[in-house]
């Protein structure tokens, strides 16, 4: 069985061939970072139109690289939910195209659930049940993950995104954008312990998260408070370091913490990681430490599939086994929740 795997969620117009048997046979992410870069973050309107002008480029290269043709396919599977609504429709009107023109049935993602499942590919095992710890530029929420598609929400962000404060901060330090890697690579040079920053809800019990106290403790370090223009201010290229650093160590032990919590308080022994943010060289680094020796089963996939792309998508076999098929009236929903809500 091969299923064509579509994702416009975001800023990414991504497209993969996998089979059954959760191999890729193609993948193609054409990244629309050098669009968005000079707004310091992804301008929904510019997102969607490059997915208009991207989408049929990356469909035929996808299939190049397959070998195959349209009549070689079983399903057409798309992300429709949760994303930027103008993306979602490029994607799934493609979709719906594709369907009507090879007579293909069409199968909807959740995006978030996909995230979780890029571990399942790359482990190459069950790893279900699961806490999932879904953490990009839109989303950073615990989830008790049943199953592939059936998942029970523990707490998620009450203000900004992990990424996105990742992305902010890059942006006041002067790092460009995607800010994620760019903080990554700063902090490289930096003192973890330079700053003291706040690590908002670590110590109460529930499952929540908050970075923009975090986001503007670090503004207030750069600045100070009232209005300032960030590309003014030039910092010693060792405080960029330590910033970047202080600030990184502050998220991952945030995200460390509350997904141990999780763990605890659900009884579960395995955490899959995925979301762009899993990318991160540091919190890889510290969600392995912290899970051996107290014999949780940790996964994440490689970087790659950590951010966006459509080889995730392959969470669409599970649908296609039951037959879980969508009408070709289906609609994209933005705020959609990985648990369905
Ligand atoms: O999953 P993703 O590609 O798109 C969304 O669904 O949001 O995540 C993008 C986010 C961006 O905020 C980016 O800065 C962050 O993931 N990111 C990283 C790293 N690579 C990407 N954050 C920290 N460290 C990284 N290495
Ligand atoms: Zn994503």
């Amino acid at each position: 069985m091969r299923v064509l795997c579509i994702e416009t969620t975001c800023d990414e117009t991504a497209a993969a061939v996998v089979n059954d048997r959760l191999e890729v046979l193609a993948s193609v992410v054409a990244s629309q970072d050098a669009l968005h870069q000079r707004f310091g973050g992804v301008v929904p309107e510019i997102a969607s139109r490059a997915h208009v002008e991207r989408i049929l480029p990356v469909l035929d290269e996808t299939l190049r690289r397959a070998g195959l043709g349209l009549g070689d396919l079983d399903a057409v599977a798309v992300a429709n939910r949760p994303g930027l609504a103008g993306s979602l429709l490029v994607g799934l009107a493609a979709a719906k195209a594709l369907c009507v023109a090879a007579g293909l049935p069409l199968v909807a993602i959740n995006h978030l659930q996909a995230h979780v499942y890029a571990c399942r590919i790359a482990a190459k095992e069950e790893v279900f049940p699961c806490v999932g710890l879904i953490v990009s530029g839109g989303h950073t929420s615990l989830y008790r993950c049943l199953g592939p598609t059936d998942f029970e929400l523990l707490g998620a962000t009450i203000d900004d995104a992990a990424g996105e404060a990742f992305d902010k901060v890059a942006g006041m330090l002067g790092l460009g954008y995607p800010g994620g890697p760019a903080i990554q690579r700063a902090a490289e040079a930096g003192n973890p312990s330079a700053y003291s920053l706040p690590r908002a809800l670590l110590n109460h019990p529930r499952l929540d998260f908050s970075f923009s106290g975090l986001k503007t403790a670090v503004r207030y370090l750069i600045a100070g408070p009232g209005r300032v223009r960030f590309e003014e201010i030039r910092l010693p290229p060792q405080q960029v370091a330590d910033l970047a650093a202080s600030f990184q160590e502050a998220v991952v032990d945030c995200l460390v913490g509350k997904s141990m919590q999780a763990l605890e308080q659900t009884g579960l022994r395995t955490l899959c990681v995925g979301g762009g943010v899993a990318a991160n060289a540091r919190l890889r680094q510290r969600l392995a430490q912290e899970t051996q020796g107290r014999g949780i089963r940790l996964f994440i996939a490689p970087p790659a599939l950590c951010t966006d792309n459509a080889v995730m998508g392959a969470i669409a076999i599970e649908r296609v086994k039951a037959g879980l098929f969508e009408p070709l009236d289906i609609d994209v929903f933005p705020g959609g929740r990985a648990d369905g809500q």
